[in-house]
Order: structure tokens, then C-alpha cells, then sequence
């Protein structure tokens, strides 16, 4: 009887898999067992300098120039912020994009390149791409317009990450400029350090690499069995204890 107990908790646990609010629902971690789990970013926000010595020489007495943000793009000394992020993470890879734009012009209007459209593409714990809209004129005075091009490398296991609830924040981010972003923005070398970064983003906990399951080697399967042994050890000490003869 105890035996034919213990069978029916076991398979009806193992068959229903975890009960909501007991141990919620499985993490949706990369995990060679599970299919593809896409997860939403529910809000995402980008703050950067882009570079501190071309700001200082856009607004110097060089270029005489300024910078303009527009479509959601903003400015505070000394960073601009894309906000209202939208993407998902699919297999720990996510994707963040973000609208509006930063002009930079100076030397009259010899010099005008826009800045727009940045993505975010995070590929692991380590390494993201920021992939932008270059359009306008190098400097070397050739027109240019790159949609979307692999401007930087962000190396995110260098920055700092604080995990507030659903919110991630990695922040002091280096960002080093991509073979594509150098030919797009006609200056600066690939390799050169732009501003650190400040990616911050929302997403269900264990949807991204940087806020994954604590433990994402124990299988959700696993809690279900170990929940189930406790449950029959349970009921088979309270069973045995009833059957056991009294001390009289
Ligand atoms: C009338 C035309 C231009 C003149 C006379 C000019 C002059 C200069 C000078 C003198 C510097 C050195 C600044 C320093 O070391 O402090 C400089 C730097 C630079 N210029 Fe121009 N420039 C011109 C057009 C352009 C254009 C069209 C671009 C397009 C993007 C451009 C982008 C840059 C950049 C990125 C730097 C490096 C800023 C830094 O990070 O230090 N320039 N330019």
C-alpha cells in the first residue's frame, strides 16, 4: 500500500512537472535539452559618451560644431541615452534596439556624420556587438551611409553587472571600435577605445547570460524528483508511525 503510494506521488509530479508558485516555471536557460526559448526584453536603456576627445573637439574652438539628438535620442553631460529598448534574448543570445539619433557637425558644415539607430547584439557573458546607422561624411570628405553597421565591441565580462530583480545594469562597459565602424566613420583606427557603455535592460530572471539561473546545471527535472522523494518520505513516515504499535 505505502508502495503503490509512493508510485502514484512519484509519476503524478514527474507527469505534471512543477506546480506554479512552487518552484515556478523551468529557468529559460540556453540548455542543450530545451528547445529554442525566446524571451522578451521588456525595457532597455543605453547611455554613452561615444568619445570624450571627439566631443571636446567638436565643441572646441577647432570645429566650432555641436550635436543635436532627435527620434528619442537625448543628451546630459556627459552621455547620451537611447531608451524604450525592445528585443528578445533566444538561447541566451539577445538582441536590444533602440531608436534616435545624434548629429555631430562642425567646421560650418564641412563636417556632419549622424550617428542612429543602435543595436545591441549580446552574444554570451562576454561579448556584445553595437551595431549602428553611420550616415554623412568622412573625413576625408566621402559620403557615407552604413545601415546598420558592426560599429564596436563591448566587452561585458569587463564592466560591471548589478542584477536588481528583472533589471540588468552593465555598466563602465570598454567599447572598441570594429573594423566596419572605422571605415563607416573614417577617422579612428579599429581598435581604438570609445566611451565605456552602460547597457541596462529588463527581462524575466534566467532569460539572459547575465542574469542566468544561479545553478543553470541542475535541470528543473531534477527539483521535480527531489521534491517528489520528500514527498514520499514524508507520507511514509506519517504512514509508518500510524501503523506502529502503541508503547502501552
Ligand atoms: C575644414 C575641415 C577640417 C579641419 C580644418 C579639421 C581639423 C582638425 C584638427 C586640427 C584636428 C586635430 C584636433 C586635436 O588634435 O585637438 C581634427 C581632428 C579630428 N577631426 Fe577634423 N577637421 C576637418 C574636417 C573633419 C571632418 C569632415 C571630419 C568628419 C568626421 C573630422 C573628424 C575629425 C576627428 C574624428 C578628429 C579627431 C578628434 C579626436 O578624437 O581627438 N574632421 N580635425
Amino acid at each position: 500500500m505505502i508502495h503503490a503510494l509512493s508510485s502514484a506521488i512519484l509519476t503524478g509530479l514527474l507527469a505534471v512537472g512543477p506546480a506554479p508558485g512552487l518552484l515556478g516555471a523551468p529557468p529559460a536557460v540556453a540548455d542543450s535539452s530545451t528547445p529554442a526559448v525566446a524571451c522578451a526584453i521588456t525595457a532597455g536603456e543605453i547611455e554613452w559618451g561615444f568619445k570624450e576627445s571627439f566631443r571636446s573637439y567638436i565643441s572646441g574652438t577647432i570645429a566650432n560644431g555641436e550635436w543635436t539628438v532627435a527620434d528619442g535620442a537625448t543628451y546630459e553631460t556627459p552621455t547620451f541615452r537611447w531608451s524604450d529598448g525592445t528585443g528578445a534574448f533566444r538561447d541566451g543570445q539577445g538582441t536590444v534596439r533602440f531608436d534616435g539619433s545624434v548629429t555631430f557637425s562642425g567646421h560650418g558644415d564641412i563636417l556632419s556624420t549622424t550617428i542612429s539607430s543602435p543595436t545591441v547584439e549580446i552574444h554570451d557573458t562576454d561579448t556584445a556587438i553595437l551595431l549602428v546607422d553611420v550616415s554623412g561624411t568622412t573625413q576625408a570628405g566621402d559620403p557615407v551611409d552604413a545601415p546598420q553597421t558592426e560599429f564596436a565591441e563591448l566587452r561585458l565580462s569587463e564592466g560591471t553587472r548589478e542584477v536588481a530583480g528583472e533589471q540588468v545594469t552593465l555598466s563602465g562597459v570598454p567599447v572598441t571600435l570594429l573594423e566596419d565602424g572605422a571605415a563607416a566613420f573614417g577617422t579612428y583606427d579599429a581598435g581604438t577605445a570609445m566611451d565605456p557603455i552602460t547597457l541596462r535592460y529588463q527581462t524575466p530572471a534566467g532569460c539572459s547570460p547575465q542574469n542566468a539561473a544561479a545553478f543553470p546545471w541542475l535541470p528543473w527535472r531534477l527539483l521535480v524528483l527531489v521534491a517528489a522523494l520528500a514527498a514520499i518520505a514524508f507520507v511514509v513516515t506519517l504512514l509508518r508511525r500510524r501503523g506502529a504499535p502503541s508503547a502501552v
